[in-house]
């Protein structure tokens, strides 16, 4: 497969990103960001000779063909052979985690991020852009609230909202603010799925609360393909992150808050209990 050099150090966060990583941690994102550009040729591939989205029945039958449920942190399971040693961290300060840590999702969270400062959302949306999956790498089953929760302790009231519940918006389509149901869902739960009803019951509250502009733009701003070609880097970030972000002095992890653990256990996914 042919590597697109300027698109792999954007995919690490940038220049600077990519200069902090071992190479090991660089051999490692070679290998995600290869696998991933093969996951979109197969998925293009599958669309331009018509295939059909699979339906629910179908995604169901496959549970027991695989080793691990489709819920499982990036962090916990490689997508192809074993999983690779992890670099230590130099700190516990939220960027840290993004260079060393938050390797499978940063990439789409800057994309999504860096759309929403592009088209002049306010600093607390950017940062939701920025923080709105990054908990898939610990967990992706109803990762909204998994999300919001891991950030409450340091965000605003808002952001976190907006974190949280866009997980149930991303199954509505709002036309009139710019947001269709992607076909990405389509072929991930199934052409014939039907939100669950305390997702549809979340919706119908989310709808009518004055932050649903908030929460509406993360799935206006979310970017539901892989694009190569992005040119991302964290740089851009580290003033709303440091406006916005209330980095505890101890490090995450370290702070003594209610989500310290969900901290530690990104920081040290190896250790077996
Ligand atoms: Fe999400
Ligand atoms: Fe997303």
């Amino acid at each position: 497969m042919e590597i697109d050099r300027r698109a792999f150090v954007a995919s690490l966060g940038g220049a600077t990103a990519s200069s902090l990583m071992s190479d090991e941690a660089k051999a490692d994102a070679l290998e995600e960001f290869m696998s991933a550009r093969l996951n979109e040729t197969v998925a293009a591939q599958a669309g331009a000779a018509g295939q059909s989205f699979p339906s629910t029945a179908e995604l169901e039958a496959q549970i027991e063909t695989r080793p691990l449920r489709r819920g499982v942190g990036n962090l916990f399971a490689a997508r192809t052979g074993n999983v690779k040693r992890l670099p230590p961290m130099p700190s516990k300060r939220l960027v840290d985690f993004f260079t060393y840590r938050f390797a499978g999702t940063s990439n789409h969270c800057l994309q999504s991020a860096t759309k929403a400062l592009r088209s002049g959302m306010t600093e607390e949306v950017v940062l939701a852009c920025l923080l709105h999956d990054v908990v898939q790498e610990i967990i992706k089953v109803d990762h909204g609230w998994w999300g919001a929760q891991l950030f409450e302790p340091y965000v605003s009231e808002k952001t976190a909202f907006a974190i949280r519940y866009h997980q149930a918006l991303r199954f509505y389509a709002d036309p009139a603010n710019g947001y269709e149901y992607p076909d990405l869902y389509r072929r991930m739960f199934g052409h014939d799925y039907r939100p669950e009803p305390y997702i549809e019951a979340t919706y119908q509250m989310v709808r009518k609360h004055k932050w649903y502009g908030e929460a509406r733009m993360v799935t206006v701003n979310d970017l539901y393909a892989f694009d190569p070609n992005a040119q991302v880097s964290l740089d851009v970030f580290v003033d709303v992150i440091g406006r916005h972000f209330k980095q505890p002095k101890e490090g995450l992890g370290f702070d003594n808050s209610p989500v310290a653990h969900m901290w530690r256990s990104i920081a040290y996914p190896d250790h077996p209990l």
